[in-house]
């Protein structure tokens, strides 16, 4: 597994605001689209090209294009879904995969409570999007699911990550990369990111 951390300073700034206790809910939607699209660029420098024929003004010419089927992203409700606007605006014929787990917080432990997978998952690589990592049981459910259901090239998109949910992933799907807007210090003993974003559902959803 790779693990990018990003170095783009606006990633680095946006993250510092997201993490501003006084943030509006409109600014945190906001800075997570724009985030949102930063690292889905990253994210997405390896996809492969094919020179295809393509009749332009001047005649045929042979045309880099995307070799394979657009990727299908993956938001992790809820909060993954503030920042599919901003992946999509780059990945516009992505198919979205709809994954639903909520962390128990007293055991920590995901709770799977809806999903929606692409049927031809299978031959489409898969972007996970999710503001944070924490523990990593969230991530590691919904990387256990794609798998199971077919998924064999999977990458993943966090805000923020603790260096604890990306040693879990690591050791689980070594297979498998992450982009990472800011690795974080470390987790709390309630299983919170230190510094953090707090709650980024409750702040996109409002
Ligand atoms: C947050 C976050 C991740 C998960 C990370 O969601 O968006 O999905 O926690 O925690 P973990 O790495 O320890 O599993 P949350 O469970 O709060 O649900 P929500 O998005 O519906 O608010």
């Amino acid at each position: 597994m790779a693990v990018y951390a990003s170095n783009h300073p606006l990633v680095k700034h946006k993250v510092s605001l997201l993490r501003d206790d006084k943030i509006s809910v409109k600014s945190f939607r906001e800075l997570t689209k724009e985030l949102s699209v930063l690292l889905t660029i990253e994210a997405t420098t390896q996809l492969t090209l094919a020179n295809k024929p393509l009749t332009c003004w001047s005649g045929v010419i042979s045309a880099p294009l995307l070799a394979e089927k657009q990727p299908t992203l993956v938001p992790i409700l809820r909060a993954g879904l503030g920042m599919l606007d901003g992946a999509l605006s780059i990945l516009p014929c992505a198919k979205v995969s709809v994954v639903g787990l909520k962390r128990d917080e007293e055991t920590l432990q995901p709770i799977s409570y809806y999903q929606n997978i692409v049927n031809d998952v299978s031959e489409r690589q898969a972007i996970i999007i999710d503001p944070m990592l924490a523990t990593g049981g969230t991530a590691l459910a919904t990387l256990n699911l794609l798998k199971q259901s077919g998924c064999k090239h999977i990458k993943a998109i966090f805000l923020v990550a603790a260096p604890e949910g990306i040693k879990i992933l690591q050791e689980a799907h070594p297979d498998v990369d992450l982009f990472i807007g800011m690795i974080d210090k470390e987790l709390n003993e309630q299983g919170y990111i230190l510094p953090g974003l707090g709650d980024a559902g409750d702040k996109i959803f409002g």
